[in-house]
């Protein structure tokens, strides 16, 4: 097959991470007979500083256009004045909200080889396979009114909007059921329905999508609750699904149970096949341009992005084997405990020996 990839570097380690990545996809695109083509554009930091804008016009129209998008990370400290007039996390933002990618995915698996390396005893971590569905495009992040001011009487005050839609969660709670459905039939809904009016409402809407799948099991779990039992009982969760902004604190929590924050993948989706696939450790300003950030996050995110945007699972994975196998033969980066740690494009290489 034939396929047109958008590269989105941006900042940090984000060009050196999404260089190995593509030399992967290469790899495996020859193997597998497919072409690939790629055209890199502006986000973030680097695209304010050469546009003023961290999602030009342009970026935005080009990934509209393309098959899927591989994004490396936005931000870092060189844009973190706070009085500065926009940040390169709006770039992320406003990418996620033009396209209308209302769900995230960010699959937590334990690796053998690494389990020495995660926070938690190893009888915690081992065979923990999860995954955190996070709604994407609605809640705090997006609801209005969103606004700072000034009050008559002279004080600071800023509100934000914790806001969705029956068709907001009704889409996101069904991919959750869906995705359940392919794994071990069990579905997570994390709420706070005990306060909040949009979780009761989440809640209501879960119910009846539940309707739809007999053969799921559907659990509520309060958010609170539910970051408690991520680190006492990590192995008894498969898909999660949840609201944005808890979606957010709960996937770095979950993120960090398996060892390295650089291993871990996510995608973004929409309704059609479009696809934003980027790894969840950001930009790691303090170690950017080393040629030591480990690469695995965005290779694995590339594997997701051939498997949910091009249909391409045998291809996926060839590639998630591989990262099994190089692992399992020694591959580290340095942040993954290696004693004589191979460089990012090192891993990169290692990877490929392993596709065959
Ligand atoms: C994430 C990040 C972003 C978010 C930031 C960078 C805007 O933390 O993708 O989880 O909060 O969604
Ligand atoms: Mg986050």
């Amino acid at each position: 097959m034939k396929a047109s990839i958008v590269l989105l570097p941006g900042d940090g380690v984000g060009p050196e991470v999404v260089t190995e990545t593509r030399k992967v996809l290469d790899a495996v695109a020859s193997k597998f007979g497919h072409q690939l083509s790629y055209a890199a554009h502006l986000i973030g930091g680097i695209a304010i500083d050469e546009t003023g804008d961290p999602l030009p016009a342009e970026t935005l129209a080009a990934c509209k256009e393309a098959d899927a998008i591989l994004l490396g990370a936005v931000g870092g400290p060189k844009w973190d004045n706070p009085n500065a007039k926009t940040r390169p996390e709006k770039g992320l933002l406003a990418i996620r909200q033009g396209l209308g990618l209302y769900a995230n995915l960010r699959p937590v698996k334990s690796y053998p080889e690494l389990i020495d390396s995660s926070p938690l005893k190893r009888e915690r971590v081992e065979g923990v396979n999860l995954l955190v569905l996070r709604e994407l495009t609605g809640g705090l992040y997006f609801g209005k009114p969103q606004f700072r001011e000034r009050t008559a009487e002279g004080k600071r005050r800023a509100v934000d909007t914790m806001e969705y839609s029956d068709v907001e969660i009704q889409r996101i709670v069904k991919l959750g059921f869906v995705l359940a459905r392919g794994r071990s039939k069990k579905l997570t809904s994390v709420d706070k329905a005990n306060v909040l009016d949009s979780s009761r409402l989440w809640r209501e809407i879960a119910v009846e999508i539940s309707k739809e799948f007999p053969d799921v099991s559907l659990e509520h779990q309060l958010v609170d609750s539910c970051a408690m039992r991520l680190v006492t009982a990590p192995g008894s969760f498969d898909v999660m699904v949840t609201e944005n902004m808890f979606g957010d604190i709960l996937s770095d929590e979950a993120a960090v149970l398996t060892g390295s924050l650089g291993m871990l993948p996510s995608a973004s989706l929409g309704e059609g096949k479009l696809g934003l696939y980027e790894p969840i450790h950001g930009s790691a300003p303090d170690i950017a341009g080393k040629g030591i950030a480990n690469p695995l996050g965005t290779i694995l995110s590339g594997a997701m992005l051939l498997r949910h945007s091009l249909g391409l699972e045998k291809e996926a994975a060839a590639i998630e084997s591989a990262v099994e196998r190089a692992l399992g033969k020694g591959a580290r980066t340095k942040d993954l405990g290696g004693e004589r740690p191979l460089s990012t494009s090192g891993m990169g290489d290692a990877v490929i020996a392993e596709l065959g």
